[in-house]
């Protein structure tokens, strides 16, 4: 804990100081929340924007931003532990909670100074408190209600996924519910009918790995490390489109489901025939990568165009860390395009995980009054379609 207080926060009247004296204190005089109406509210005087820290860290990254529902995306700060995990092939949960520990707090620091923000200036903190490695989740929760708590602001649990699926309207152009959603990341694949902030009806689903599993999985079949995905998007730009064929699973019959754990049995065989990984050519890689990206993609771009016809949007958004690979935006847009469907996605760096995207889908909750209960909890799994509508 001493460390922590280092830097801006460091003096006497830092506000971490003031969160640790606080708690001292009886109950009843430290936890003062302010009364809330959906903005800031100072007295009667009601603002009718908030602006909200977002903590995200339920996996591999530490991300931190400041969201302000009038001006937009003040600051944010990443940190990415992939290097540490590339080293075991994969997350590993107790490595990954421990770099939150020590990250999260000089990323707010930062994060604070950039949106040139002081603690009084935020209205609440949102904080992922699922799905995801419970361990690093708790990081993120812990701190968030910490500080909220001494800063007297509420806060309140975001949703990864709806993280995610809120993402692209960060940008400049952002869609308009109702709409149909790809969230394509590396635990989940899931299509979804987006009637409204909150609800979310899944029309299908992967019945096994989650896309950017499989992408992960197939790169460290061929020994390309971790993350996966970028490696073998990459890689494939540079293959001989046809010497290999993967299938599409589940596309020969009707519905929304998906499976890619075929495409990583169909991988492993196409190294096995070729004499094993470790006499693969570079070359080699590159096809076997371009055959998996092209099914994959294909798979994903099949299922969304069912999705569109089922429902009759005019609208398809696409997020989660797969929906960065290039391929699939080119050709998801072409066939779109052909429907006259609207295609929207996040910048690239809103696609993986990020502390904006908690910001924000924190923003709009706390604004529709949501806010955490007293106790601390969070959710290795929770199903998307548990949340409330606002
Ligand atoms: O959304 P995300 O950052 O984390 C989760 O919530 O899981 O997604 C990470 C996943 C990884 O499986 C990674 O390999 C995949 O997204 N990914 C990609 C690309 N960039 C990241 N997959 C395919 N092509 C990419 N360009
Ligand atoms: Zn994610």
């Amino acid at each position: 804990m001493q460390t922590w207080l280092k830097g801006p926060f460091g003096g006497a009247d830092s506000p971490l100081v003031a969160v640790l004296d606080r708690r001292r204190r009886p109950f009843g005089e430290t936890f003062r929340l302010r009364r809330y109406h959906g903005a800031r509210n100072h007295g009667s005087c009601e603002k009718a924007y908030m602006r909200v820290l977002g903590i995200e860290s339920s996996c591999d990254e530490t991300g931190v931003a400041i969201y302000d529902t009038r001006d937009g995306l003040l600051g944010q700060a990443l940190f990415s532990q992939v290097d540490m995990h590339a080293r075991y092939g994969g997350v590993v949960p107790e490595l990954a909670s421990r770099d939150h520990v020590q990250r999260v707090l000089p990323l707010i620091r930062q994060v604070l100074a950039e949106a040139n923000t002081s603690p009084e200036q935020l209205d609440g903190i949102a904080y992922t408190a699922g799905p995801g490695l419970a361990g690093a989740l708790l990081v993120g929760a812990g701190v968030a209600r910490a500080l909220a708590f001494g800063w007297g602001i509420p806060a309140v649990e975001v949703h990864h996924m709806e993280g995610h699926l809120l993402a692209p309207l960060l940008e400049a152009n952002p869609p308009a519910f109702p709409f149909v959603a790809l969230l394509v990341s590396g635990g989940h694949t899931l299509l979804l009918d987006a009637q409204d902030l909150g609800e979310y009806r899944i029309l299908g689903e992967s019945v096994d790995d989650a896309a950017g599993e499989a992408f992960d999985k197939a790169a460290k079949m061929m020994g390309l490390g971790y993350p996966g995905g970028p490696r073998i998007a990459a890689l494939a730009e540079k293959g001989t489109a046809g010497r290999f064929r993967f299938p599409r699973p589940m596309t020969d019959r009707p519905g929304l489901d998906m499976s890619f754990s075929g495409l990583k049995t169909f991988t492993l065989n196409t190294i096995n025939d070729l004499g094993g990984k470790d006499v693969l050519t570079e070359q080699d890689q590159a096809d076997i990568a371009l055959a998996f990206e092209d099914a994959a993609v294909d798979t994903l771009v099949i299922k969304c165009r069912r999705a569109v016809e089922q429902t009759g949007h005019k609208q398809l958004v696409m997020a989660g860390g797969v929906s960065a690979n290039r391929s699939l935006r080119a050709r998801l847009a072409e066939q779109m395009k052909k429907r006259g469907v609207d295609v929207f996605y996040p910048a690239p760096q809103y696609c993986t995980d990020n502390g904006a995207m908690i910001a924000f889908a924190g923003a709009l909750r706390l604004q529709a009054g949501e806010q955490a209960d007293l106790p601390i909890k969070v959710r290795a799994r929770w199903p998307l379609t548990e949340l409330a509508a606002l």
